[in-house]
């Protein structure tokens, strides 16, 4: 029987419950010493997520591919790329990841093919294969140039003439990533079968690649200029992308690939969608058509001040649909490693803030370690973008994994195709096991405190509110109460939450607290956040409630 605090414990799925985590091929784990990870190597270290206490793991794709994009241009997307594996290792990481309670998200990436995909080949061959119109071909503007001023994201215009066919091809990322054509029945059609392949194989679901990206304006109409645009910003920012982002014709086709999950149990979709709190929760569809996570990024891109965050969670909360299952990310293979971003005492903050949010967390691999962003020397460097747009290169944040103290961090026999970082000696996961203050001992508490309490994983929310510096919530569910106040600042800080209360201490940044008794008020030290269990019989926290 539902008590009033229930917190909906019994209805909530795996993935509403559980916590994801990234992991990018090509830096978790070397098995050949090719300096490249693989299959193979992530299976060695399946036994690793088990004992940290994740749910499920985000693997960035693996497919076929000449590795313009590293993998985000798929040739083939029913296949491995030999670099990774085989569609063996694939099938054996499922069943293995399964026999150890963990479930397999893959990413899947329908805006875009390589121009090396079999389909792009022929359509680029002839103007009249049958294939042309899997891709967006127009003929030049009347100078001779691209058709209009759209932008790719990674710098220059997204058109690229194919000399032979006298034609423009539209890209919304590199040329070597020409953009299927979603107005394409044969193309939805083969995208589906994409799908049910791999859903088929056992997979649990996808991340869905550049969704916002999906559909361009058939009618071709110019981006209008961005007037806060500043020079030395991304070029791609000097035009809004009203007409290349977002369109409302998106909407129609999440719903199909909804019907697809949908004909099998419990599978998930999440997508990749960089927007305004108001656009990305549409994406969660009518009555739940939509997706089931459209990932939420707005921790990534609001200022780590107490009042932002707490107006962002209020903001997210009013904004979902009755339905919709909020989630939250802190960093991923796109953006600044966390702990570069925040530093690494605030980072520990944010790992009991992910941890404890109403929500479904994503977290990125080796951020359970507090790694950091690498610099690369310039003859290193791998991304495309940081090429194309300086400063803009994703390599920092995409090095190998920090095992042990070994050679190259346990990662590789041979030669890491991106260098580790500095400080792998004292940042990876056979020190930080035994240490107990360190960030990987901080992660695995606060997941094993989730885990064990539905109030944490998936309880409701009482107050939510900024005082100073310190963020603090209140999580309810299973007749249990917590209380979560965050230092966002290095200073010490008071908090005095409206209403008294009595509880233990439970959880703290700094290790050293739990167990403490407190009351009515608290004093935190600079960077420290602590999550403390309410006695039950103590008035509510009086606060907004919002949702
Ligand atoms: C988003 C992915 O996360 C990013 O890594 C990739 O470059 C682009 N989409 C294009 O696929
Ligand atoms: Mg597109």
């Amino acid at each position: 029987m539902a008590t009033p605090h229930s917190g909906e414990a019994i209805s909530r799925t795996w993935w509403q419950r559980g916590v994801i985590y990234e992991i990018y091929p090509r830096s978790f784990q070397d098995s050949d010493g090719d300096g490249v990870g693989d299959l193979a190597g992530m299976i060695r270290r399946l036994d690793y997520l088990r004992w940290l206490g994740v749910d499920a793991i985000w693997l960035t794709p693996f497919y076929p591919s000449p590795m313009a994009d590293f993998g985000y241009d798929v040739a083939d997307y029913t296949g491995v790329d030999p670099l990774f594996g085989s569609l063996a290792d694939a099938d054996q990481l499922i069943a293995e990841a399964h026999r150890r309670g963990l479930k397999v998200i893959l990413d899947f990436v329908p805006n875009h093919s390589s121009d090396r995909h079999p389909w792009f080949q022929e359509a680029r061959a002839l103007r009249d294969n049958p294939r042309r119109d899997w891709y967006v071909w127009r003929d030049p503007g009347p100078d001779g140039g691209p058709p209009n001023n759209w932008r790719s994201v990674f710098g220059g215009s997204a058109w690229t003439l194919d000399e032979a066919t006298g034609q423009y091809y539209y890209h919304a990322y590199l040329k070597e990533q020409p953009d299927l054509n979603w107005r394409n029945a044969d193309v939805q059609t083969a995208m589906f079968d994409v799908m049910r392949f791999w859903l088929d194989r056992g997979v649990d679901g996808f991340r869905i690649d550049a969704l916002r990206q999906l559909v361009e304006d058939d009618q071709l109409r110019d981006n209008p200029a961005n007037p806060s645009y500043q020079p030395g910003d991304n070029p791609y920012h000097a035009v809004e992308p009203v007409h290349t982002t977002d369109q409302p014709e998106t909407h129609a086709l999440v719903r199909r690939m909804r019907e697809v999950a949908d004909t099998y149990a419990d599978r998930v979709l999440i997508g990749e969608l960089y927007l305004p709190i108001k656009r990305l929760v549409a994406y969660y569809g009518e009555h739940g058509n939509g997706l089931h996570l459209p990932f939420n990024f707005h921790l990534i891109l609001t200022p780590w001040k107490a009042d932002q965050i707490a107006e962002l969670i209020r903001q997210y909360e009013a904004a979902l649909p009755p339905d919709g299952w909020p989630n939250w990310v802190l960093s991923n293979h796109d953006q600044q490693r966390l702990a570069s971003r925040i530093g690494d005492a605030q980072a520990r903050v944010a790992a009991l803030l992910l941890l404890t949010l109403r929500g479904t967390p994503t977290l990125y691999y080796g951020d359970e370690l507090g790694m950091r962003d690498v610099a690369i020397p310039p003859e290193q460097l791998q991304d495309p973008v940081a090429r194309r747009v300086p400063g803009h290169g994703r390599d920092p944040e995409r090095t190998p994994m920090q095992w042990d103290a070994g050679p190259s961090a346990g990662f590789t026999a041979g030669t890491p195709w991106l260098p580790v970082g500095e400080h792998y000696q004292i940042i990876n996961v056979a020190a930080e096991r035994e240490d107990s203050h360190s960030m990987l001992t901080l992660y695995r508490r606060a997941l094993v405190l989730r885990r064990a309490h539905t109030a944490l994983a998936i309880g409701t929310y009482g107050a939510i509110e900024s005082q100073d510096d310190v963020l603090a919530y209140v999580r309810e569910g299973d007749g249990q109460r917590w209380l979560i106040a965050l230092n966002l600042s290095a200073s010490s800080q008071g908090y005095t939450p409206a209403e008294a209360f009595t509880g233990s201490m439970r959880l703290s940044t700094h290790a050293d607290r739990e167990g403490e008794t407190v009351r009515d008020t608290l004093t935190l030290r600079g960077d420290e956040g602590v999550v403390i269990q309410l006695d039950t019989g103590t008035a509510p926290v009086k606060g907004r409630q919002d949702g």
